[in-house]
């Protein structure tokens, strides 16, 4: 436990049963804090997220919902308070991406990935806002967004406007609840181990070639997100909202400047 301030709080992360939610929801069980795991699938493996919290000296449920519909979403922050009476923290994780030519993104594709990333985002910071209100929290939202809500990203359309959507969601809602005391921040991972990449990482070459984006020169590991996850939920942060806390490796900082071209 490094964050002794978060003992105790209660968070709901979104899409938690695998890659970075999973990391993120073990890392705040280390913190001794109360977690909802929401997933869609691996119920197995929310089991298995369940006892590890439990042998760190958290607690913590696995909820099943789609973070697109308006009820499922509400269950997750009614479980919050039914379960352990509270929510500090939500962090909004859940996101897909698919790879497409922008000539050939279909409307459905389109309205997929925004409807998850960014419409999935929305209604867990606003059932999050609306139930910190109603009880006088002043809570934290971390909501997951990625490198490409800065950096443009061809064949992935749908994902970096969703995640540009995100990068302003998250401004305007610190903005106007900072007087409440909520704030609200962004996650930005550069490129991470998880189940989104493993295809793409299985393949030594196109691995190569993600690496050579990184300044710090590897790929991240999901616990080096859930790191800055802690910090940003924690009183530690407590002077920061409306940010993107890039966790990334440098991927931000322009790579191919490195040698001093330019
Ligand atoms: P992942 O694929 O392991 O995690 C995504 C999770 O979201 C899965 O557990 C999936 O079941 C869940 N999910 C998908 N649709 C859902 C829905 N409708 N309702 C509820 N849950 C749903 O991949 P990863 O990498 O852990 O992704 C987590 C977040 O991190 C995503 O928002 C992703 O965009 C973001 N991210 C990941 C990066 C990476 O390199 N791995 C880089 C930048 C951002």
């Amino acid at each position: 436990m490094v964050y002794k301030d978060l003992v105790g709080n209660t968070a709901v992360i979104t899409g938690a049963s695998s890659g970075i939610g999973r990391a993120i929801a073990l890392r705040f069980g280390q913190e001794k804090m109360n977690v909802v795991i929401n997933y869609l699938s691996s119920e197995d493996e929310v089991h298995s997220i369940v006892r590890k919290i439990e042998s760190f000296g958290g607690k913590a449920i696995g909820v099943h919902g789609d973070v697109t519909k308006e009820e499922d979403v509400k269950k997750l922050v009614a479980a919050a308070h039914h379960h352990f009476g509270s929510l500090e923290v939500m962090v909004n994780n859940a996101g897909i991406e698919n790879e497409v030519p922008s000539e050939d993104l279909t409307l459905d594709n389109w309205r997929k990935v925004l409807d998850v990333n960014l419409t999935g985002a929305f209604l867990g910071c606003r059932e999050a806002i609306d139930y910190m209100l109603e009880h006088r929290i002043k809570g934290r939202i971390i909501n997951v967004s990625s490198v490409h809500e800065r950096i443009p990203w061809p064949h992935f359309l749908h994902y970096a406007a969703s995640k540009g959507g995100i990068k302003m969601m998250t401004e305007t809602l610190a903005l106007e609840f900072a007087p409440k005391g909520i704030r609200v921040n962004n996650l930005g991972p550069g490129a991470i181990d998880t189940p989104i990449n493993a295809a793409k990482f299985s393949d030594p070459a196109a691995k190569a070639s993600v690496e050579a984006l990184i300044p710090l020169g590897y790929i991240g590991k999901p616990e080096e997100i859930a790191a800055a996850a802690a910090w940003l939920a924690s009183s530690e942060s407590s002077y920061v909202t409306g940010i993107t806390l890039f966790a990334d490796g440098g991927m931000t900082k322009y790579p191919a400047f490195q040698g001093g071209q330019g």
